[in-house]
């Protein structure tokens, strides 16, 4: 790379003139243009102020508790896993008399050691705990070994001897698609008359393209302690998004009733989708060897261990047929995707369903034929992933749009506006759910404007014309997500407040805390609800024996489910306490407000602390439950039709990129955000999450690449080798407003969900580099399509640029 050229791409290009501008309009305050977010009247509140983190300082200080930080009960031991080392094959035998010689090896466990059923009780059924018979991915678990220190299991179970003979392996969608190896049967969702529309469109287009998976890479691995307790009841501390799905799934392995095992989670180092069935697997792992040996077990993975032994996000292909008017609207589509799921079902059902639910993203698709293949291969079973299969979803209309627009030479953001759902008409999706909250009309010109995107597209044309090497390229992408659990027995949620007769307050609720602040909010929420000033709040660990049979903390709804419950338990109280008040005072309760710690009749005031301790004294219930159901859901999973979402949440990011068109390589230099987040509870909070699901979703689609080699081998299974975004990464120029509406649904405090939707918003990067690419192939406009592999790294950019041979 030439110095000058290497100065443009470098983050620190402060003469950088279109980036610059974005800078300028930030800082001159374009945005946000709209009024400010209406607030809680109350003074005292705790909602809607950027409260920190509940566990920021002792994250900071290294003094929060992880698994592996917990103090360990004497006689531990520990597991490590035997794993395949080949891709399908027929599993003749096992040999671990080398390892038992080693020192500190306490002996292994396999699959005739389950003395409940050896297969996982997970909702598909599908999956061996041990492998016995056949293995189905390199990395599958056929056992463990045991011993009195970590590296001595580790080590051990390196020596383990295999007896397999290798069968024929499926390792690519398209191996799947070819010998029909499904995990799940197809899935087709048809409105209208698509074939008859693409006959009649004025224009036509048809592609194929792939987007890579994602490993999860929180920073706390996989890890499960169990621990035997008296009278066949068991403790298992496990780093799971759900602590009910693995009490039942380690009850079922051991042969016992729910109520004998405990489960407990007080936070996960990271998460995103992958604590969500997997950590399953290493509780009951775990609990297996616990039971064999009758001693407490802990099993962490290492990090190659992990990324060899758990899914990833689902890749997926496409391939897609459209027709369009002049104007860019879309008559008719034929879409097919193709989800590579690994060995078994694990949520690969769901996960593609919702690709299918999310491959309109925020248009009117009225004559539409979507086939979804949910293909079984031999590898790792891919799982939840921040977005769950939406991301996937949404890329494919968003890059089919981005080739109709340059098809045609026409501005994409035009393109987009005019297929977007309509209001009062062209509003109702292919799964037949009316569009009721549309904000995307008023949203995207307002990021039109505040990101300068007219006038920067204009000096990023006059730039790339006389910039033979480095080539930029701009694009605004939407995001429309369904918030709600599509299977909606999930939507509910319950949680257990009490209130200790100093006032204190504790909180205990089926949400799992991963770093996303849903405690800090549910603390909020509560503290609100009982007038106390935050600091007399505190959520506890997720515990099973606490709120049972709870959801997994998914779906980005923990806030809207276990917040509403928590909410509820703490209305109970309050209630006690106002009808104990007005008692005292000959009002009526509705008269008795709780405000700033103080509780005001129309005759007194009186501090919070001491009408709690009256009200004990007068025997007066000081704790309660809450419980909470998702109102207006329904769907049919026959048809995937109905209101599988109680809402919408939307936003847009306008994004930046420069390529050079010699090497391939990119960088993203300025992103410009407006999330609607309805009401915030927490705005740094959602800042938080906006920023790092942008950050997240770019790492997919540009550098985080997953290989697996012709054996079924991950070549890519540390940092060495797979590539997360570092804070060298992030882009210089990173702007985020918030959308200053309420939600229009009655959730609590008026806020939308937030985990997830914000990550779809990095498919922005993906159209801004494919831009970029056009304007490096020098076909100029109208340039027509750029068939750009993701992740878009420097080699799929030089293919796209046909500087390389496929
Ligand atoms: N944020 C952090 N810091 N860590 C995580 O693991 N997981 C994401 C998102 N944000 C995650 C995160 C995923 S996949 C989901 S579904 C939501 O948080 C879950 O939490 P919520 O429902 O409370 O938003
Ligand atoms: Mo998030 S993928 O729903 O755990």
């Amino acid at each position: 790379m030439k110095p000058r050229d290497d100065a443009l791409l470098s983050r620190d290009a402060e003469d950088d003139p279109v980036a610059i501008a974005a800078d300028a309009a930030g800082a001159a305050g374009a945005m946000p243009k709209a009024p400010a977010p209406p607030r809680s009247p109350v003074a005292h509140s705790a909602m809607g102020h950027p409260h920190p983190h509940e566990s920021a300082r002792a994250q900071v200080a290294g003094s929060a508790h992880y698994i592996d930080d917990l103090p360990e009960v004497k006689g531990t031991l520990y597991a490590a896993p035997i794993l395949s080392t080949v891709a399908h094959g027929t599993l003749h035998g096992v040999d671990p008399a080398e390892a038992l010689a080693l020192p500190g090896v306490r002996g292994v466990v396999l699959a005739a050691d389950i003395p409940g059923d050896p297969v996982l009780a997970a909702f598909a059924h599908d999956e061996p705990i041990f492998a016995q018979g056949t293995v189905q991915h390199v990395g599958q678990v056929i056992g463990l070994v045991v011993a009195d220190s970590v590296m001595a299991a580790r080590r051990a179970a390196r020596k383990v001897r295999l007896d397999i003979t290798p069968l024929p392996a499926v390792l690519t969608v398209q191996g799947a698609l070819a010998a029909h190896s499904w995990v799940l049967p197809p899935v087709h969702v048809r409105r209208g008359d698509a074939a008859g529309a693409l006959a009649a469109a004025p224009h036509r287009l048809q592609g194929s393209f792939e987007v890579g998976g994602q490993e999860h890479f929180y920073l706390e691995g996989q890890i499960a302690y169990a621990l035997p307790l008296e009278q066949g009841q068991w403790w298992i501390h496990s780093s799971t998004q759900h602590p009910g799905e693995v009490q039942h799934w380690v009850a079922h392995a051991l042969g016992l009733d729910s109520h004998a095992v405990r489960v407990e989670c007080r936070r996960m180092g990271g998460g995103f989708g992958g604590k969500e069935t997997q950590a399953g697997h290493l509780a009951v792992w775990a609990a297996l060897a616990a039971h064999k040996f009758g001693h407490p077990v802990k099993l962490r993975l290492d990090r190659d261990d992990d990324f060899v032994v758990t899914g990833k996000r689902h890749p997926f292909a496409y391939e897609w047929d459209v027709g369009f008017e002049g104007s860019g609207r879309i008559t008719g589509l034929q879409l097919m995707m193709a989800a590579n799921c690994g060995f078994s079902a694990d949520l690969s059902g769901p996960v593609a369903d919702r690709a299918v639910f999310h491959c309109d993203n925020a248009y009117f698709l009225e004559h539409v034929d979507i086939t979804s293949y949910r293909c079984k291969t031999n590898t790792q079973s891919h799982t939840a992933f921040r977005g769950f299969g939406g991301p996937q979803g949404v890329l494919a209309i968003e890059a089919i749009l981005g080739d109709i627009a340059r098809h045609l030479g026409l501005d994409a953001l035009d393109v987009r506006l005019r297929n977007l759902y309509g209001v009062g008409e062209r509003d109702v999706t292919h799964y037949q759910m009316r569009v009721e909250d549309n904000v995307l009309h008023e949203l995207l010109p307002q990021l039109e404007q505040s990101a300068r995107y007219r006038q920067r597209q204009k000096a990023i044309e006059a730039w790339n014309a006389q910039s033979p090497v480095l080539k930029r390229g701009l694009a605004i992408t939407p995001v429309k997500f369904g918030i709600s659990f599509t299977a909606t027995l999930f939507n509910q949620a319950g949680a257990l407040v009490n209130v200790y007769t100093d006032g204190s307050v504790q909180i205990n609720h089926g949400g799992a805390e991963m770093g996303q602040g849903l405690h800090t909010k549910v603390a909020q929420i509560v503290a609100d609800e009982l007038g106390v000033p935050l600091s007399r709040v505190l959520v506890t660990a997720s515990d099973t024996s606490k709120v049972p049979n709870a959801s997994a903390t998914a779906a980005s709804s923990g806030t809207d489910l276990n917040g509403r419950a928590a909410q509820y338990a703490a209305r109970t109280i309050r209630d006690n306490l106002a009808a104990f008040v007005s008692g005292l005072d000959r009002c009526g309760a509705g008269a008795v407000r709780f405000e700033g710690g103080q509780v005001f009749s129309p005759s007194n005031v009186r501090r919070w602390e001491d009408v709690v301790k009256e009200a004990y004294a007068n025997r007066i219930q000081l704790w309660s439950d809450g419980f909470y159901r998702t109102p207006k859901i329904h769907y049919d999973k026959t048809t995937l039709t109905g209101r599988p979402f109680y809402y919408f949440a939307y936003g847009a990011a306008c994004t930046e990129v420069a390529i050079d068109t010699t090497s391939g390589e990119s960088r993203v230099l300025a992103v410009d955000i407006l999330h609607d987040v309805g009401r915030s509870i927490n705005p740094a909070i959602d800042i938080g999450q906006i920023e790092g699901g942008f950050i997240q979703g770019m790492g997919w689609l540009t550098t985080e690449e997953l290989v697996w080699d012709e054996r079924g081998r991950l070549a890519t299974h540390a940092p060495s080798t797979y590539k997360i975004p570092a804070t060298g990464d992030v882009p210089r120029h990173l702007k985020i407003a918030l959308w200053h509406e309420a939600n229009r649904e009655d959730n609590v405090g008026g806020s939308k969900a937030v985990g997830e939707p914000p990550f779809m918003l990095a498919v922005s990067v993906y159209e801004a580099l494919r831009n970029a690419v056009a304007a490096g192939r020098g076909d100029g406009a109208g340039a027509g399509q750029v068939a750009l592999t993701a992740p878009a790294t420097a080699e799929n950019v030089l293919r796209a640029l046909g500087r390389v041979a496929d």
